[in-house]
């Protein structure tokens, strides 16, 4: 599980309770909530859902509280179905996706929802990705090659392909690396395991022929070499991957270039 923190600007106040009279298998959500432009210290409101009246997931329930309850409540969401990376959140004290983690997995009593940590807040639930994804764009996420372009496609073998599994699958959701705390220390100049994890992807893709710059560009005391193998990104990321070998494994190609 993801060691919990809150998001950076946070002090919690006084919330409000909004009951649902009349429910007879209620669970109750304690949601962050902060809009800066009212100039407020952010709060928890606290909301029961009829479960008997809502899907099972806990982006059922938001959606249910938005739609029916408080139309003021604010959070991203757009695939429903973990594709899209919109509704990465801190459910019960671990990031993941709101659209895939079951209400009934949320273990007993309320179920606190907070952004995810160490971020700045947008409003509510929605944290600001301006630099995560600026660092994203740093790595030149795209193939890269030094050859002509062929008549057809730039073809690959069965084997190379695999390469890319449990890589390609990332959606860059940044559990991973809001999770981190050597992101949450250093994120303006550590790239955090998402990042890693991408920039991985390419270095080991077969069809890309610029794999000396992209190590050259990581080799960095901060860019790469602040991962400290705590492994909360392995723990917590909602696709199954594995950010932290991804890292050790750019570690290896740049201990292999020096050897
Ligand atoms: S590695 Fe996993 S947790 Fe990290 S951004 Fe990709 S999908 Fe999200
Ligand atoms: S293994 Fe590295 S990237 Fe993953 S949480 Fe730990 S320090 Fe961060
Ligand atoms: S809404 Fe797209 S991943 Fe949850």
């Amino acid at each position: 599980m993801a060691e919990f923190a809150l998001p950076k600007n946070s002090k919690i106040g006084k919330g409000k309770h909004f009951p649902a009279p009349g429910a007879r298998n209620t669970r109750t959500f304690k949601i962050y909530r902060w809009n800066p432009d009212q100039d407020s210290n952010p709060r928890t409101d606290t909301y029961e859902v009829d479960l008997d009246k809502c899907g099972p997931m806990v982006l059922d329930a938001l959606i249910k509280i938005k739609n029916e309850i408080d139309p003021t409540l604010t959070f991203r969401r757009s695939c429903r179905e973990g594709i899209c990376g919109s509704c990465a959140m801190n459910i019960s004290g671990t990031n993941t996706l709101a659209c895939t983690k079951a209400i009934e997995e949320c273990g007993k009593g309320e179920v606190p929802v907070y952004p995810l940590p160490h971020m700045d807040v947008i409003k509510d639930l929605v944290p600001d990705l301006t630099h995560f994804y600026a660092q994203y764009a740093s790595i030149k996420p795209w193939l890269r090659t030094q050859t002509p372009a062929p008549d057809r496609e730039r073809l690959q073998s069965p084997q190379d392909r695999k390469q890319i599994d449990g890589l390609y699958e990332c959606i860059l959701c940044a559990c991973c690396s809001t999770s981190c705390p050597s992101y949450w220390w250093n994120g303006e100049r550590y790239l955090g395991p998402a990042i890693l994890l991408q920039a991985y992807r390419w270095i080991v893709d077969s069809r890309d022929e610029d794999t000396g710059a992209r190590l050259d560009d990581l080799e960095d005391p901060f860019k790469l070499y602040r991962c400290h193998t705590i492994m909360n990104c392995t723990r917590t990321c909602p696709k199954g991957l594995n950010p932290a070998k991804a890292i050790a494994e750019i570690k290896k190609l740049m201990l292999a270039r020096v050897a």
